[in-house]
């Protein structure tokens, strides 16, 4: 602390004068320069991501007043969480005394002091801070950002160059450009959706939504905001990260002014063996989020009882930016109440991942709750639209979300099956919900139509799935496969009559769709209708001898008129395709039948919907 006796033996002009006057004086050299240099230089300092350098006297006394205004209000360093609630790794709130310095400098005119008090810069590697990856990625072209007024987003598919699945213990993530990257949401895509979207723009990334195929690796979170490195997980928690996948970054920027290039790259750090423990992730949440223009306090509220002990190792809220007070609360069973998140001040432009320097038990039993509230009035600074208009969920920025997530690791791997099962379902039903807001937004939109209906069906609600395909259908009549998807969910619910007249309709407008002839089969034959049937599958075999399912309907259909031969040798065919194991025993059981010339017992399942 600063003092008259701790300056009596300095020589500077400055010192004696404050001495005579018996006054304290705080100085940048021996009070100030220790604070911003630990808890602001990693941030401001030339190529760092804060938008100005915070690493000379210069450079601070030019800020003093807004050095402790933003300290003060504790705007900066950047940290949303209420002081009091978690303890999280990266965390370096400022004491209450180095407040106080702050202030007390800033107001007595930001003295230099003794240069000999002043403490040397940190050194920080210009390169990786977690050491050399040992794979690094980025998109084939940096990406312009233009000189525009509004944030821009832009969404990269950058292809895994592995040839074999490898394990991931964490990642490192460099902007490209601090100056205009925001944050970074990266996922992981096994599926080619989003390069399609990609290579479908003409220039480096794309700007749209991310596919629902874009997902975070099993049980970890991904993801950068300036200055977060997560730290790499022990090689017991180490995730798979397949060949032939694709990593999406989706970038957030704030445009400077200038025509910026941008070229982002992630840094991979693999373990050398296969993990032995797999985190779970809950999403608490709602997909319902509708709200009138104007309100003030629009709540939304989840829960989820644990059904095993787990431990809580990291939470991640998600909002937009209407935004404005988010709580997680854990009841324990014992009656005891803990505030696992609490921002009072949601910025969307803090997207953190709050890792749990400790983990915290869960026991079973404990209730995981979210309380969110929103402000779509004018007097929300952050409101994106004014006047206010009425807000959806919906994934782009001017809609809203609203997400708490939580890394649960359960004790055992049977604990993790049983959380894992329920939780999917949970948040299946939620997304669910999700799509049926964006259609009320959008009814024409044949997409979520077909999205929304698969849904459905993976939670077995068969009779839903027929309402959307028919609105698809509906939508996009000329379309042989939304009627061949209609047909398929009519028969799973047991339409048998309409599932005919759907893959009637499919074939009317693809004669050679072999997988409508297979289904339609399939059906016929359900319907006794052998002949009809036997017709079909033969079609079906004809067109694509290659799918064995088609094999085994149109055997099935040989059995049903007698021709048991011709059946087995049918089955023998297709043995010879690659088929899951389930599936050939299954197959071997039918033989065994036909060869002691029983009647046939239905049904080996549909081709399943492909819109
Ligand atoms: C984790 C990185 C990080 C750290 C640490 C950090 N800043 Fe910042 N700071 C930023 C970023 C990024 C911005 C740009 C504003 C924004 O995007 O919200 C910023 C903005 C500012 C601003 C401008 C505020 C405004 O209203 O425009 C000031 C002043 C500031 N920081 C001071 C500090 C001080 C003082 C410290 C240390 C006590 C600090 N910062 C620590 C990243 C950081």
């Amino acid at each position: 602390m600063a003092s008259a006796i701790a300056i009596a033996g300095l020589a500077t002009a400055e010192a004696v004068a404050l001495r005579t006057q018996d006054v304290p004086t705080v100085t940048f050299t021996r009070d100030i320069a220790p604070i911003v240099f630990t808890s602001c230089a990693p941030c401001h300092r030339r190529g760092g991501p804060g938008p100005f350098s915070l690493t000379t006297y210069d450079e601070v006394r030019r800020r003093a007043t807004q050095v402790a205004e933003v300290t003060r209000s504790r705007f900066m360093p950047p940290w949303k969480v209420e002081p009091g609630v978690g303890h999280y790794l990266d965390q370096h709130p400022l004491t209450g005394p180095q407040l106080a310095l702050i202030e007390t400098w800033a107001r007595t005119g930001a003295p230099r002091g003794n240069p000999q008090d002043l403490p040397r810069l940190p050194d920080w590697p210009d390169g990786w801070l977690l050491g050399k990856p040992d794979l690094i990625v980025r998109p084939s072209q940096a990406f312009s950002l233009q000189a525009q007024p509004t944030d821009a987003f832009r969404i990269f598919a950058i292809k895994v160059p592995l040839s074999k699945r490898t394990y991931v213990r964490g990642i490192e993530f460099h902007p490209g450009n601090a100056r205009v990257v925001h944050h970074a949401n990266i996922r992981i895509d096994r599926t080619p959706a989003t390069r399609l979207l990609d290579e479908a723009d003409p220039l480096p990334g794309y700007d749209g939504l991310m596919p629902r195929s874009a997902e975070y690796p099993e049980g970890h979170f991904l993801g950068w905001t300036p200055g977060q490195v997560a730290p790499l997980v022990s090689p017991e928690l180490a995730w798979p990260l397949e060949p032939n996948s694709d990593i999406v970054v989706q970038l957030h920027m704030q445009p400077s002014g200038a025509v910026e290039q941008v070229l982002p790259e992630i840094g991979f750090y693999f373990s050398d063996r296969p993990p032995s423990r797999t985190p779970t992730i809950l999403r608490l949440g709602s997909q319902g989020i509708d709200i009138p223009p104007g309100e003030s306090r629009y709540v939304i509220r989840d829960a989820y009882t644990l059904p095993v002990d787990a431990q809580l190792l990291a939470i991640q809220p998600h909002a937009h930016y209407r935004a404005r007070e988010i709580r997680g609360v854990a009841d324990l069973p014992d009656g005891t109440s803990r505030l696992v998140m609490h921002i009072k001040d949601w910025d969307f432009r803090w997207q953190h991942v709050y890792r749990e320097v400790t983990p915290i038990r869960l026991p079973k039993g404990t209730r995981l709750s979210m309380e969110y509230t929103y402000d779509n009035s004018a007097a929300n600074a952050r409101n994106p639209q004014l006047p206010p208009a009425r807000v959806f969920w919906g994934q782009r920025s001017k809609d809203e979300m609203g997400d708490l997530w939580f890394q649960l690791l359960a004790g055992n791997d049977r604990d993790r099956e049983l959380l894992t099962a329920q939780i999917t379902t949970k948040m299946t039903a939620e997304d669910i919900i999700g799509y049926e807001t964006m259609l009320k937004v959008d009814p024409r939109d044949a997409e979520l139509h077909d999205d929304v209906a698969l849904l459905y069906l993976g939670l077995g609600q068969a009779a839903d799935a027929v309402r959307h395909f028919q609105a698809s259908a509906a939508l996009k009549p000329e379309l042989a496969a939304a009627h061949f998807n209609l047909g398929t969910v009519l028969a799973q619910a047991g339409r048998l009559d309409d599932a005919v007249v759907a893959f009637r309709a499919a074939l009317d407008r693809r004669p050679g769709y072999a997988l409508a002839h297979n289904n339609l089969g399939r059906v016929l034959l359900a319907q006794g209708r052998t002949g009809d049937a036997l017709k079909h599958l033969q079609e079906a075999v004809r067109l694509d001898g290659a799918n064995p399912q088609a094999l085994f309907g149109l055997a099935e259909a040989y059995a049903a008129v007698g021709s048991y031969d011709l059946a087995v040798e049918t089955i023998d065919r297709a043995l010879k395709l690659p088929m899951p194991e389930a599936l050939a025993q299954q197959v071997l059981v039918k033989r065994e039948q036909y060869l002691r010339r029983r009647p046939p017992g239905l049904l080996i399942e549909l081709s399943s919907a492909a819109p």
